[in-house]
């Protein structure tokens, strides 16, 4: 059952009941349609109250039916809502807790509304790249005003029941109920009080206008299209909204319709219900149920609090989880200390945390130069150099001192995680946590799954990176785990590129006018050039068979690893960040050329991004083919929270499906044929040879 029907003497109380948050889908439309057609046709009942069960009135549509046709089969929410302004009973919607997106819709097809306090309420629609469908547009500024309701609707923020009751001359709520527990009693208080009113009042029938017309759309208009550069959906929001002032709402409803349809095959909105599922995937691991048991995390130790460790540490004091620190050296954790110090001062300064709030996380935080201390910590990360051997004997104490059970994590971003683990006893306890810096910012959790990690390892883990607020993606153990294994073939094609013909500054500008926050170069410089520089050297051991453009070398050779050099792959002016093109640089990069040979040809913003994006796709498929990630849409999550891809291309692997795998593996064939490239990284992965076969795409 989906929703409940039960009559309290001459009122009918529908109650929504579709865990977690009563979404409308298909099951839960029809049987509340059926409850009401039961209370209409039952004499005895004078009046209806729909409400939801547990945690939410109705946090609106059902993810479950994401994208199927059961989103959309009769009785789709529209004729819901249809049935709810044509009964000829007073119908009340009683809400609490979360009233969003349909949800809202439905209430405001109800003749009378009665709302607890701590609701929260909102059209979140704009998110997911669409506007509301089903009639938010046109009745939310009918009952809180225009202004109102399009900061609502373009926003897509949810507010406070009692700050929207408090507005004046607002008609969404008839009555605030004292508390979540009193609510369906004075909604039934409110049903028997209206039971013998006629006319039924309806939202549809009030008024709607902005008293300066269209002077009030041309300044919302140019609020919104600036801040909403690259989707389409805010901008037709106002649109929607506008509709409503100058029609009647039968027309402005189908005007809703039209554009809410149009945006459904837009490539934003496509990109940004990709990840909306994405994001939820990334917690379901196939061997892993959600029932598996899981350890009790109520206290952390970290080691080394360097750059990393302070970053790590403040997820956990921010959850409340109490962390013990361990050095080498008191001077060490005073430098910790200090920087975790100063980054929470800033967010008090600039009144984004409160002194309290401060004080009290670094009360859960102490520190400590003895390993026998930690003993009683239920898990630990390690974030010490990046060198096997300091690795070894942090990981050979820790072994030695940690009770048993609890869970040993690395933070390494290269090495080998089933080596870590077998520095101890208990391998099925050893799992990596790869963070991204700046740690207590930076929304990507690469959680590193070795040969032997236990399942309620990988579970506690992954619970645990949700309640520090990280998107959490598991991969397997290889160089670079998910994210840096394809960013490097990313880079080596940003380094052809330059050896082919470009400037850095040609390359940075190509892609982030596709959308990156930040081109290759300019990435470099942020985060260090030696970085790349140590990794090729290692490399050229390793792996003597992968070829780099010698140009990163050669900068690194000059000095030049970034911003914390004062120069890069461009100048920087003292205590700047903004990248000046070097006329050092392209000189530098002209005599590499010629001292090679190179004729410089002319490289089209086409050719650079694509085979920038490409690179990232092919070598993703590899990852997907080799079990390293499980999911194309898993990949995509870590370009987007980890490496600045645009969000509204939703990820290299969707991106590379909608621009058809077929027309990608034939530039990837293209490619190959350049001989300043790697022919053989441009073979097409077989996966992706076998999907454009079989006419697919990665999802
Ligand atoms: N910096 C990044 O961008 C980044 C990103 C992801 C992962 N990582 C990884 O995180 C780890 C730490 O990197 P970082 O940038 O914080 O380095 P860092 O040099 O800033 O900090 C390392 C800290 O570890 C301490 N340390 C070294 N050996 C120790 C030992 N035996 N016992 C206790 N403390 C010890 C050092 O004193 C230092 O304070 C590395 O494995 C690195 O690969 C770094």
């Amino acid at each position: 059952m989906t929703a409940q029907y039960k009559l309290h003497r001459n009122v009918a109380v529908i109650t929504l009941d579709n865990p977690p948050v009563n979404g409308l889908g298909f099951n839960t439309r029809r049987a509340l349609v059926k409850g009401l057609e039961r209370a209409l046709a039952n004499a005895r009942v004078k009046a209806v109250v729909i409400t939801g069960a547990g945690k939410a009135f109705s946090g609106g549509a059902d993810i479950k039916e994401f994208g199927s046709p059961k989103a959309i089969q009769e009785p789709n929410l529209l004729s819901v809502i249809k049935a709810l302004e044509h009964a000829t009973k007073p119908v009340v919607a009683a809400m609490h807790s979360v009233v969003m997106g349909g949800g809202l819709e439905l209430a405001l097809g109800c003749h009378y509304r009665i709302a607890a306090p701590g609701c929260k309420v909102a059209l979140p629609e704009v998110k997911l790249g669409l506007i509301p469908g089903a009639g938010g547009t046109q009745r939310l500024p009918r009952v809180l005003g225009v202004e109102v309701a399009l900061n609502m609707i373009v926003s897509g923020e949810p507010q406070a029941s009692e700050l929207l009751a408090s507005l004046p001359g607002q008609k969404l709520f008839d009555k605030m109920a004292a508390s979540n527990e009193s609510l369906l009693d004075e909604a039934l208080e409110l049903a028997r009080s209206v039971a013998d009113t006629r006319p039924l009042p309806l939202v549809r029938d009030l008024p709607c206008k902005h008293p300066l017309g269209d002077a009030y759309f041309q300044f919302a208009r140019n609020m919104v299209g600036g801040m909403s550069k690259n989707y389409p959906a805010p901008l037709k929001c106002v649109d929607a909204i506008e509709a409503a002032t100058k029609n009647r709402i039968d027309q402005g409803l189908a005007i809703e319709r039209e554009i809410f349809t149009n945006l459904m095959f837009t490539p934003e909105c496509k990109a940004l219900r990709h990840l909306f599922v994405a994001e939820r995937a990334t917690s379901k691991i196939a061997d892993v149920p959600a029932d598996t048991p899981k350890r009790d995390v109520k206290s952390l130790a970290v080691i080394g609090a360097g750059t990393m460790g302070g970053g790590i540490t403040m997820n956990f004091l921010n959850a409340g989880i109490p962390v013990k620190m361990l050095e080498m050296k008191q001077e060490a954790l005073d430098r910790g200390i200090a920087t975790i110090r100063k980054n929470y001062e800033s967010q008090v300064a600039r009144g984004k945390l409160k002194q309290d709030k401060y004080e009290q996380r670094m009360a859960l935080l102490s520190t400590t130069l003895d390993y026998n201390d930690l003993k009683d910590a239920d898990m630990v990360i390690e974030a010490v150099f990046e060198d096997m051997g300091v690795k070894e004997t942090v990981f050979r104490k820790l072994d030695e001192v940690m009770k048993p059970g609890a869970i040993l994590a690395s933070n390494t971003s290269t090495l080998d995680m089933n080596k870590i683990a077998s520095f101890t006893r208990r391998p099925q306890d050893v799992i990596g946590t790869h963070f991204f810096s700046p740690a207590n910012v930076m929304r990507l959790l690469e959680v590193v799954r070795g040969e032997k990690t236990g399942k309620d390892v990988l579970a506690t883990v992954m619970a645990l990176g949700k309640k520090i607020r990280k998107t959490t993606v598991v991969s397997g153990v290889c160089d670079g785990f998910i994210g840096n294994r394809m960013i490097e073939q990313y880079s080596r094609q940003a380094g052809f590129l330059l050896d082919e013909g470009c400037t850095p500054a040609q390359v940075d500008k190509a892609v982030e006018k596709f959308g990156f926050a930040m081109g290759p170069f300019r990435m470099g410089d942020l985060a260090g050039n030696d970085i790349g520089w140590a990794i090729r050297k290692r490399r050229a051991v390793e792996r003597a068979d992968m070829q780099y453009s010698k140009t990163a070398d050669k900068l690194c050779e000059l000095g030049r690893f970034g911003q914390k050099t004062g120069a890069g792959w461009y100048d920087y002016k003292p205590g700047k960040r903004d990248a000046i093109p070097s006329d050092l640089v392209v000189k530098m990069i002209e005599d590499h050329r010629a001292e090679q040979g190179i004729t410089p040809r002319k490289i089209s913003d086409e050719e650079i991004v694509q085979r920038l994006v490409f690179s990232l796709v092919n070598e993703g498929a590899h990852i997907l083919e080799d079990g390293i990630a499980s999911k194309a849409s898993d990949i995509d999550m870590v370009y987007i929270t980890g490496y600045g891809f645009p969000i509204y291309r939703g990820g290299p692997m969707h991106y590379a499906s909608e621009f058809g795998l077929f027309n990608v593996m034939q530039a990837m064939q293209r490619f190959a044929r350049n001989p300043m490239d790697d022919a053989q990284f441009w073979t097409p992965a077989p996966l992706i040879q076998r999907l454009v076969a079989a006419g697919k795409t990665f999802s």
